[in-house]
This record gives C-alpha cells, structure tokens and sequence, in this order.
C-alpha cells in the first residue's frame, strides 16, 4: 500500500470539505482549514439559505393563489424573523453535519486563515492558533466573493449582496435589484412573492445571459406577471439618500435616469476569491478573471498543489466544485482518475424553474452542428395540471446524424429536479431514442422528458406534429 500522504485543504465549501471527506476515506491524512464558516458559501450564505426562502414565498404565494382549487385562505401573514430563524436552523444542521462528518472521517480541522508558505507549507494564523502545517499536498478550495460595482459597495446595510438578502429585518417596499443573472432573478423573484415591489436593472439586452434564449422568453414573461419591471440595457451608476428613500441613478437606452428605491440588492456576478493566500511565494499567477489554471488532475502549474471549485474556473457552482473535489482527492491517493465530466448541468430556482444540461442552440449554430430539436410543452402534460403548473416547457436538442442527446433545456415545475435523467442521458452518451424508449412512470413530470424525446422525431402523442412531408 501507498504511504499515506499528508495533505492540507484551504477551505471548507463544498468543493473543500468533499475533498477533505474523501481524502480521509482513501486513508489519506489530511487537514482542513476554514476561516470562516464549515460548508463555505454554499451551505451558509448561497444555495442552501437562498432555497429555503425561495421555498417559502413559493409556499405563500402558493397559498394565495389556492382559490382556483376551491381553497380559500384567511389571515395568511409572515413572521420575517421567524422565517430567517427556520432558515437558520437548516443552515446550522447542514453545517454541523460537515464538521461532524469531516472529523469522523478522521480529518482533521482548523478554524484559521491559511496562507501557503512554500510549496509544502502551510501557515495557519487565528481561529484556533496560529500553527505552522508542513505537507506534501495542498488543495486549494478557497471559492469566490461578490463583486462590487462603483458606486455601490455592498455594506449589507444600504446595499445588500446576496448575503444581507438572506438576514432580512423586514421585507423592503420597494427592492431595486440590479443585475439580472442568477441571484437577481432568484432573490429578485422571492421578494416579490414575500411582498415587495421589485425591479432589476440588466446591463444586457435580455435577463440571465449565456442561457437557452426559448427557456428565458418564458422567464421574462413571469416576471411581467409577477409585476416584476425588468428595464434591459441599464447600467446603476450611484445612488444617493432622498429623506429616508434611496435614489439610484442608471444610464439605460433614454440616457441618464433615475429610480426610487427602499433597498439595493447588488448582484453583479462573483469573482473567485485568492487574497492573502501567498500564491506568489509559490510562483502562482491567477488568469484575468482571477481563476487558478488547472490540468484534468486539477493540478495547477505546481504539481503538488490542487484547485479545485469556484477558484478553479467556470461555471461557479458547488456540484462541479464537489466534483473536482473528489477528482484531485483521487488523484492524490494514487488512482488513475481525471475531470472528464461530459456535462454540468445548472439549476435556476425562478418561477417557474429553469434548468439546463448541454449545449444550447445558439452553441450548437456556432459550431455549425447539424442538429434537431422537440419541445413538450408542459400545458399538455396532465401532471402539470394537477399540480396547478403549466407554463414551460422541455426541449431537447440533438445530433441530426447520430441521434445522440446534445443538449437539454426545461423551464417548468421542478424542472430543477427533471434535469438529472438529461444529465445521465448526455453523461451515457444515450439518443433522443433511448430516452423515447424508456417507459416513463405515469402521471408524473418526467414523462415530458420522454415526449419531448417523441418530439425530436416528430412523433409525440400527446401534442399535434403536422406530419413531415415525406
Ligand atoms: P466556497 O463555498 O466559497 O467556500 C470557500 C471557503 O474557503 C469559504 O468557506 C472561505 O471562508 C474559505 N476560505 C477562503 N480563503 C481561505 C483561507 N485563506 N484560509 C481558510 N479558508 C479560506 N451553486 C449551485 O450549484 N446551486 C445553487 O443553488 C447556488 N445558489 C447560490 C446562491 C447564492 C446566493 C450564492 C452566493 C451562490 C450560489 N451558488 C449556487 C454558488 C455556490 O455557492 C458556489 O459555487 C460554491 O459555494 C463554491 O464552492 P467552493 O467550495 O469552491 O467555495
Ligand atoms: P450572474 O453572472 O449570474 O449574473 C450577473 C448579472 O449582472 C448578469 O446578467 C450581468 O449581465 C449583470 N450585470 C453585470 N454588471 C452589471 C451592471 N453594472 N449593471 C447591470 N447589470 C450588470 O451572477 P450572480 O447572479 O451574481 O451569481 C453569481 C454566480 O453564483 C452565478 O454565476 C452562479 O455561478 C452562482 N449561482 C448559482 C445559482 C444556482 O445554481 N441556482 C444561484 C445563485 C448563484
């Protein structure tokens, strides 16, 4: 057997504590090293508070519009500090239950900020004692932080980020949201539910840029009956205090306006985060944009040294950052393992969700792919029905020769939940066929997936395809 390898992990988000957690199962000796909070970003201040308030104003906003199946509801009310405190527990739970698990896997953990010293040294300072770790592997997990536009730094007081969005006193009157990429819509969507007047302010021409175009058509027709002002081409210049209100300034397509607001919610993107780290002592550069350049073994050009999740390159989301985790702990174990991963998929919890696996078409165009596509659409699905839930749809793209699955996109009810079959369809390499074949359990969602695949063909039942000419 190997000897065991001593390895130090920078960071416990879900990239470094699921590092850290199969580094301990190969037999590995390994430390982690947090500064902040067990379980990073994630699972204290992004995927896993955001979803249990969007799960809340989709529950109340559920409750509200009940009526139509003969519900009526009197007195509905929220309690905010209740709902932050509900919130709270669930991130402490998942929290403790890292630490609990790293630690009975045998790691061990610091609280502390890690700086590399050289390439086998890791110097701790705070938290629980300043202490100096020598060893002969380093991971690097230490993620990103929000990024902060002129004129608005985010003091989570008058400007919230993400993170002052998830602690609030009390629901603002009027949320001026800018940015209109993943947070935004999400958060942005969620306060509105709860009961503030909202609009986002996006600097491109359509909301969450970079996703498949059909799918947003849909996302933007929501927020219009959301009452959610969506203003395109809008870049936030200032803002000042008006007598309690806040006035923020943006050029958009009329030129220099204005609008009226009680809270800032900057969400602008986030940048992967390096400082104090002592990359230089090791002769580490990071790219433009800020990532650690890494090979398919997620080294970086120090071959002792590992990146790994938002540090380490697009997309910013913690199951590629968990996966790259537990490619580098094999790795460094000794097995013959690489990032290979076909497709990441992405989730969007707006209303209704969006998801995605794949190429999109504008991709496939200019790749110049032969390629065809199908859509069902979710009013024809009996399960939507029932559960209320209609709008959206799943299309599937794919190779027009081979048949094989390219690219799968959904907008719909629990399309974030839909999209893993699409996930392992692309990861196995399956066609649009082997997915028409499969027998997919009635009433349920996922039978879309399967008629979506019919429609690729043109042979959906439960749509109307004009026959093709033959
Ligand atoms: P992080 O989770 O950022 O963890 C890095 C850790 O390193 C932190 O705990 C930090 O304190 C620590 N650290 C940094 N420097 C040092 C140092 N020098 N010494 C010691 N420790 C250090 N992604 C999804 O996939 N799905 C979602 O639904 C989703 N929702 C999100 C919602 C919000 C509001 C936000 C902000 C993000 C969301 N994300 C989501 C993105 C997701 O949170 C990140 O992709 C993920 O957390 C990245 O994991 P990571 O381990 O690379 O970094
Ligand atoms: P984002 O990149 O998704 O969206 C930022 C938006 O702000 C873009 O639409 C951009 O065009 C716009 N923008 C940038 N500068 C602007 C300006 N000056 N004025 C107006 N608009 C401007 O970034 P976001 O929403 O901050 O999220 C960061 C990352 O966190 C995401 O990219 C994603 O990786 C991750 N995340 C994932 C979630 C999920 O998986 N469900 C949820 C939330 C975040």
């Amino acid at each position: 057997m190997a000897p065991k390898r001593k390895v130090v992990v920078i960071g416990a988000g879900p990239a470094g504590y699921v590092c850290g957690i199969r580094l301990a199962q190969l037999g590995q000796d390994v430390t982690v090293v947090e500064k902040q909070y067990w379980g990073g970003t994630c699972l204290n201040v992004g995927c896993i508070p955001s979803k249990a308030l969007i799960a809340a104003g989709t529950l109340l906003d559920k409750i509200k519009h009940a009526q139509v199946m003969g519900i009526t509801t009197q007195g509905v009310d929220l309690d905010v500090n209740k709902l932050v405190e509900w919130k709270t527990g669930i991130v402490g739970k998942l929290t403790g239950g890292v630490h609990g698990l790293l630690k009975n896997y045998g790691s061990k953990v610091i609280m502390g900020t890690a700086k590399i010293v050289d390439k086998n040294t890791v110097q701790v300072t705070g938290g629980d004692g300043d202490q100096t770790l020598k060893c002969d592997d380093i991971v690097i997990a230490t993620g990103s932080e929000p990024i902060n536009i002129p004129g608005f730094t985010c003091d989570e007081d008058n400007v919230w980020s993400s993170t002052g969005a998830l602690t609030p006193e009390e629901i603002p009157g009027h949320l001026l949201v800018i940015g209109g990429g993943y947070i935004g819509l999400e958060l942005g969507m969620m306060y509105r539910k709860l009961g503030s007047e909202v609009t986002v302010l996006e600097g491109t021409p359509g909301a969450l840029p970079g996703q498949e175009r059909d799918c947003v058509k849909v996302i933007e027709r929501s927020l219009k009956k959301m009452g959610i002002k969506l203003v395109t081409e809008a870049f936030a210049q200032g803002w000042a205090d008006k007598g309690g209100k806040k006035v923020v300034t943006y050029k958009g397509k009329k030129g220099e306006q204005t609008i009226e607001c009680d809270q800032i919610l900057s969400t602008v993107g986030r940048r992967p985060y390096s400082e104090g780290l002592g990359l230089e002592s090791v002769g580490l550069t990071v790219t433009k944009q800020g990532f650690l350049e890494v090979s398919k073994q997620m080294r970086t050009s120090v071959p002792n040294i590992y990146a790994v999740g938002d540090i380490a390159g697009q997309p910013m989301l913690a199951h590629k950052g968990s996966h790259e985790g537990l490619v580098a702990a094999a790795v460094i174990a000794g097995k013959d393992e690489e990032y290979d991963a076909r497709c990441v998929p992405a989730v969007i919890f707006t209303s209704p969700e969006m998801s995605s696996v794949g190429l999109t078409e504008d991709q496939c165009k200019e790749k110049g792919l032969n390629y065809r596509t199908g859509q069902f659409p979710f009013a024809a699905s009996g399960r939507a029905m029932t559960l209320q839930e209609t709008d959206g749809f799943v299309k599937i793209i794919s190779d027009a020769d081979t048949d094989e699955v390219l690219g799968v996109h959904m907008v719909g009810p629990e399309v974030t939940e839909l999209i893993a079959e699409a996930a392992l369809a692309i990861e196995m390499g399956a066609t649009v066929e082997d997915i028409s074949r499969t027998i997919h359990a009635h009433p349920t969602l996922p039978e879309s997936m399967m008629e979506a695949a019919e429609a690729v063909h043109g042979t959906a039942v439960h749509i109307y395809q004009k026959p093709k000419k033959k």
